[in-house]
């Protein structure tokens, strides 16, 4: 199947492909040699991690080196703890100790956290050097690849430090899914499935005809939800890059419960994913008391998440800590919870809600799960 390719074109911003396809890995040199903005780029610096390294980095390696560029790589432990001062510092330095100069480039191989890191480390090493990303996890892909943010974390929350900065490219090769675990492909089908809900009825209901398919892993399926997904982040980030329309918040469907249950049940007990999926099903019904969402809507979602693998969380608190715990979350603007919540498929508003309302749909909420 040829690769399908999707022009990111934002405001003040050279437009850049997203290749999405099974041989894209391979054809990684080639496709940066046609790019603009590595015109003038002859070294690369691939940074990848502790788990994606042995199955790609030699792959990846391979199809750069054919194309002429002089190659080198930095392969960092996985996992989130790696998006820190400590690990952004060691990359800064290897990167001076390689020699790398304006004329690098640094390709991030792996998931959101190598590209949030490479992606940070790209954007300030040198004033800024070109970056491409080239996601391995369906999240990245659908997701964090795509609309320029990079970040690190801070001891006092995720993301405190980071930038706007475009990558010049984007090499999603669906190849490499294969040896994604069930947990993290859970975590793109929830993002997909917040892109689909919030998008339109033509990329929703296709994705609820075509969520078995998503489920198995069918490639084709795989692609174009991909590609459905980048062309609606692409399309939100193009009307709000850095978040200060409002529009990009739409991104944050689901996550108001989600964060709050990863920080109560503490990071890493259930995937974001899951916590995603279950945020989207509150968020819902609390859409259905507060701007009308159909009751339909709300179990078409439910069945969708049930068959993408993400169903209920076996997991209640006490309402009070929950709303607690949303209160911490930084998007919280002069201590009102903030949701997005769907009018319809394709049409959402971002409300605040008062505690009281919170508290007594979470109490709805936990005992329909009891
Ligand atoms: N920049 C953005 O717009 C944005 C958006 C969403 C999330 N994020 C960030 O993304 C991060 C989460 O990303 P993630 O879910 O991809 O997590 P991740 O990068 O930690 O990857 C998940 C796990 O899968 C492994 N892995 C990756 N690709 C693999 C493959 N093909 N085969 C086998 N194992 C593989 C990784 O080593 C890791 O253990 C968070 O730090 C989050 O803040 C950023």
């Amino acid at each position: 199947m040829p690769a399908t390719k999707v022009v990111v074109s934002i405001p003040d911003e050279a437009p850049y492909d997203v290749r999405i396809g099974t041989q894209v890995l391979d054809e990684l040199g080639a496709s940066l040699r046609k790019i603009p903005r590595a015109g003038s780029v002859s070294r690369i610096v691939v940074i990848s991690d502790s788990n994606v390294a042995p199955l790609y980095l030699a792959q990846a390696k391979d199809s750069l080196v054919q194309q002429g560029f002089r190659v080198s790589d930095i392969v960092v432990p996985a996992g989130e703890p790696s998006k820190s001062i400590e690990v952004l510092g060691e990359i800064w330095e290897a990167l001076a100790t390689l020699g790398l100069s304006r004329d690098g480039a640094i390709v991030a191989l792996g998931g959101g956290v190598i590209g949030d890191l490479a992606g940070f480390a790209a954007a300030t090493y040198m004033r800024g050097i070109p970056c491409i990303q080239v996601p391995t996890t369906l999240l990245a892909m659908v997701d964090s690849s795509v609309g320029g943010k990079t970040a690190i974390n801070l001891e006092a929350g995720k993301n405190l430090v980071g930038t706007f900065t475009q990558p010049a490219f984007v090499c999603a090769s669906t190849a490499v899914l294969s040896t994604l675990p069930e947990r993290e492909w859970a975590c793109g089908c929830a993002e997909i499935a917040k892109s689909a809900l919030i998008d339109s009825d033509e990329f929703f209901f296709w994705l609820c005809d075509m969520a078995e398919n998503l489920a198995q892993r069918e490639d084709q399926t795989v692609t174009e939800a991909i590609a459905r997904s980048v062309v609606f982040k692409a399309g939100v980030v193009a009307f709000d890059q850095t978040e200060s329309q409002g529009i990009r918040e739409c991104l944050n469907y689901g996550h108001t419960l989600g964060h709050a249950i990863e920080r109560l049940a503490g990071f890493g007990t259930f995937s974001h994913g899951a916590c995603v999926a279950e945020g989207m099903r509150f968020a819902a019904r609390l859409a259905e008391d507060l701007v009308g969402c159909p009751s339909e809507l709300t179990r078409t979602q439910d069945e969708l998440l049930d068959v993408l693998g993400l169903p209920v969380l076996d997991w209640c608190a006490e309402p009070d800590e929950v709303l607690d715990a949303m209160k911490r979350d930084k998007k919280v603007r002069a201590g009102k919870v903030r949701f997005v919540l769907p009018r319809d498929v394709g049409s959402w508003e971002l409300l605040h809600v008062e505690d009281e309302t919170i508290v007594n749909q979470l109490k709805a909420w936990f005992k329909a799960k009891a």
